[in-house]
């Protein structure tokens, strides 16, 4: 299908990505792990985690099994998954050489179990709790944990991590976390037998915030997505990588005290030109996305915004009328009277609820690289393609 076809597309900038990963690189001493849970922050995992592997990323973070199964499904990579694994899943884990985050003793038997019966070695890595207050075990229950590990024969421990709930907001406690987290390491290299583990905490927000807790590796989604998960600038400029496009494909004028769309909220209060996209919240379009970034763009285009939602044509803002329906939604075109059916509109979403049926097109250097739809790769001219050769 060619790109003219698609009714609603999401455009993904990988010279953005690429510009957003040098940054993060030249600000980092130690390795980035790149996370691509939900598909990769809506960027699509199966392309993204092919472009970082070809810029040589040798291992990738995702949240679940079949977040991982999807990505290797088109491109082999070593991935660790964030959140650990039910026993049902543990031979897929093994299968595909998954590395699983482990967070109960009860799990890591089941693991050794497996390893052992299988005769495969396993690398894991421990979480630990240190003040999330939901995965990981008890700071307490590590030092234990390791005593039982050596008699585990299958099991390698990658490493040990831990995961900051507020680091954007709250640096006290984010550094007695830290603080926790430290002396368990040093309780463990007393141990003498884990030197060489990876010990790692920091997301996007700690990266910024708190140098100190980049130990051996940073796990990063929102800044190597061009988004700051500071509501204050980030010491670089980060790049756009991702766009939610449509175009207008009914143009109608509606008499004054015309009601538009169900429940019939809105009404008309003038004789008014109404445009209609084809995006609804089946797509991933709510009314009030809460990340930083939608409140930037918000505080960026001034009081006019407040209380009212917009979509974005080149001429202008276009307010959203009445309520977004499953798949359309009605826009009011009184301030851009030049709009007609075809033109390309632009609209603000929460990029993890855009749904991952939407096609994506990626740009490198201005042009098209590649699409993904229906779980295919796609040329620019619309044939499938292997992504295995692509970058
Ligand atoms: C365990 C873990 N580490 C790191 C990250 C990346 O976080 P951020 O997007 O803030 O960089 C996530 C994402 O939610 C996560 O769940």
């Amino acid at each position: 299908m060619a790109t003219q076809a698609y009714s609603c597309w999401i455009e993904i900038d990988l010279s953005a990505l690429d510009e957003n990963l040098t940054n993060l690189e030249n600000h980092s001493k130690v390795p980035i792990l790149p996370v691509l849970k939900s598909d990769a922050y809506g960027h699509g995992a199966p392309v993204v985690a092919a472009f970082l592997k070809n810029k040589g990323y040798a291992l990738i973070a995702v949240s679940s099994l079949d977040e991982a199964l999807e990505i290797l499904s088109f491109v082999p990579l070593p991935i660790l998954v964030l959140t650990p694994p039910l026993q049902s899943q543990l031979p897929l884990f093994l299968q595909h050489r998954l590395i699983p985050i482990i967070s109960s003793l009860e799990s890591l038997s089941a693991l050794a179990v497996l390893a052992e019966k299988k005769r495969q070695p396993v690398t894991i890595h421990l979480k630990v709790d240190t003040g999330f207050g939901r995965l990981g075990l008890a700071p307490e229950d590590l030092l234990p944990l390791l005593n039982i590990l050596p008699r585990m024969q299958n099991i390698e421990l990658g490493g040990i991590l831990t995961h900051f709930p507020a680091a954007a907001k709250d640096r006290h406690f984010t550094e007695s976390q830290l603080r926790l987290f430290l002396e368990l390491k040093d309780q463990v290299s007393s141990l003498g037998n884990y030197g060489d583990i990876l010990w790692h905490a920091a997301n996007s927000a700690a990266f910024l915030t708190l140098p100190a807790s980049h130990l051996d590796l940073v796990r990063i989604g929102t800044l190597l997505y061009g988004q700051s998960p500071l509501v204050r600038q980030t010491p670089w400029k980060l790049a756009p990588t991702w766009c939610f496009k449509t175009r207008l494909i009914h143009i109608r004028t509606l008499p004054k005290g015309h009601s538009v769309g169900y429940g019939r909220i809105y009404r008309t209060k003038k004789p008014t030109r109404m445009g209609v996209i084809p995006v609804g919240y089946s797509h991933g379009l709510e009314l009030e996305p809460l990340s930083t970034p939608w409140r930037q763009v918000k505080q960026a285009l001034g009081q006019e915004l407040k209380g009212q939602h917009y979509v974005f044509h080149p001429q202008g803002p276009l307010p959203i009328l009445g309520r977004v329906g499953m798949g359309l939604t009605s826009v009011d075109l009184s301030k851009v009277p030049q709009a007609k059916v075809g033109d390309t509109v632009t609209v603000l979403m929460r990029r993890v609820t855009a749904s991952s049926k939407v096609p994506r097109i990626y740009y490198q250097a201005g042009v098209i690289k590649c699409m993904f739809w229906n779980q295919q790769v796609l040329s620019p001219q619309g044939r499938v393609i292997s992504l295995k050769s692509l970058f």
